[in-house]
């Protein structure tokens, strides 16, 4: 059995820093690392319009928008399908046979949905499709035969579950689907990257975020603001790491080559921290390193993107391409679920002969 990746995103904004570390970067690898038979990235615009049903105008222009920041991110549509959630009708279908595998009591207890319902203060009006979710999730994983999702930590419950409805399928049907394994950042600092203010997440709705398509000047603004340490006020004041968001950035960003070339008075990160906290390290320092190891990082991002905007038609091409990709598996891996179910009524001829038979022999006449 091959290795096969399936992932994605809601396209309900543009991709921030926090994306670059947590999945983006990794995604590059993996599609670059030659082990996978096939990969799939979804931009999961059905699973945007579970929350997001009165504005769908914000979802059919972020599609666009994901879209560039992977590809310039430096996913490669010839080694990867971009498709879209919605134009794979297949996986509406799989999702409503999974439905019956799953009860209501299962769902509630699902920790992500559980904390997203209340985040979004949906109290007593919570969408059923929002509700549901986590099962058509387990359609989006499951329709490619996925081996391997690599998912944030918070989507650990989703990979649990999609695995629960394999399982339970296989059982009572055929040993159709694939279980699923979760692949999550092995660094901490990676899989939940801070806001610029310190805050828990970088996060679009708290307005603490550095996205890939933001310009130069941006960055320099929103870097020179960081949250640092309240405590270190002058520069020979001993500073303090922990909690000290450019440093966090830096743990997530730098690396020894950044040093050599930026600020070689230093060898690495470990001699750059030590002096911080003895004291005599100013902030500004230390955000200028900051601000050129992320232009480093950002600058030909930046760059590709500028290329890709000129050729928007071109870019849709692509997510057509991935898109019948990702349905021709789709209809194969759909066509062996309904025969394993026996919902495949005018391609069974043993089932249309043997009532026939039955009909013929006078099965009605007793
Ligand atoms: N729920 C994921 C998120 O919010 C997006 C997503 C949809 C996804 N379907 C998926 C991720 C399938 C992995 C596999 O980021």
């Amino acid at each position: 059995m091959g290795k096969i990746i399936l992932t994605g995103d809601r396209p309900t904004g543009k991709l921030h820093l926090g994306h670059y570390v947590g999945s983006l970067k990794r995604r590059v690898e993996l599609q670059n690392s030659g082990e996978y038979d096939e990969i799939y990235i979804m931009i999961a615009d059905a699973q945007a319009l579970t929350d997001n049903a009165d504005n769908p105008e914000k979802v059919r222009q972020n599609i666009i928008e994901v879209a560039l920041d992977y590809l310039s991110a430096g996913l490669d549509p010839s080694k990867v399908h971009i498709f879209i959630q919605s134009q794979v009708p297949e996986l509406c279908e799989l999702s409503f046979y999974y439905m019956n595998l799953v009860t209501v009591a299962r769902l509630q207890r699902n920790p992500t949905v559980k904390s997203e319902i209340k985040q979004r203060n949906f109290q007593a009006s919570i969408p059923v499709g929002f509700f549901t979710y986590p099962i058509s999730q387990a359609a989006d994983i499951t329709l490619f035969k996925a081996t391997t999702v690599p998912v944030g930590d918070d989507q650990l419950p989703m990979i649990e579950q999609a695995r629960e409805i394999v399982r339970s399928f296989n059982s009572i049907y055929a040993p159709v689907l694939v279980e699923p394994q979760a692949l999550i950042p092995d660094n901490k600092v990676c899989s939940r990257l801070p806001g610029t203010d310190g805050k828990a997440k970088m996060s679009k709705s708290l307005g603490n975020c550095i996205y890939l398509s933001d310009d130069p000047k941006e960055v320099r603004t929103k870097v020179m603001s960081m949250y640092t340490d309240p405590d270190h006020i002058r520069v020979e004041d001993p500073g303090k790491i922990e909690g000290n968001c450019v440093f966090t950035y830096l743990d997530a960003f730098c690396t020894d080559e950044h040093f050599a070339k930026f600020l070689p008075e230093y060898q690495n990160l470990d001699e750059l921290k030590a002096h911080y906290r003895r004291g005599g390290l100013g902030d500004v320092k230390v955000k200028k390193f900051l601000y050129a190891v992320l232009e480093d990082i950002l600058e030909p991002i930046r760059a590709k993107r500028k290329e890709l905007e000129q050729d928007i038609e071109g870019v849709y091409r692509i997510l057509q391409e991935g898109t019948e990709a990702a349905r021709k598996v789709g209809r194969v891996t759909l066509r062996e679920v309904k025969d394993a179910m026996q919902i495949n009524y005018f391609d069974d001829r043993e089932l249309i002969a043997s009532q026939a038979e039955k009909y013929r022999n006078g099965a009605n006449e007793q």
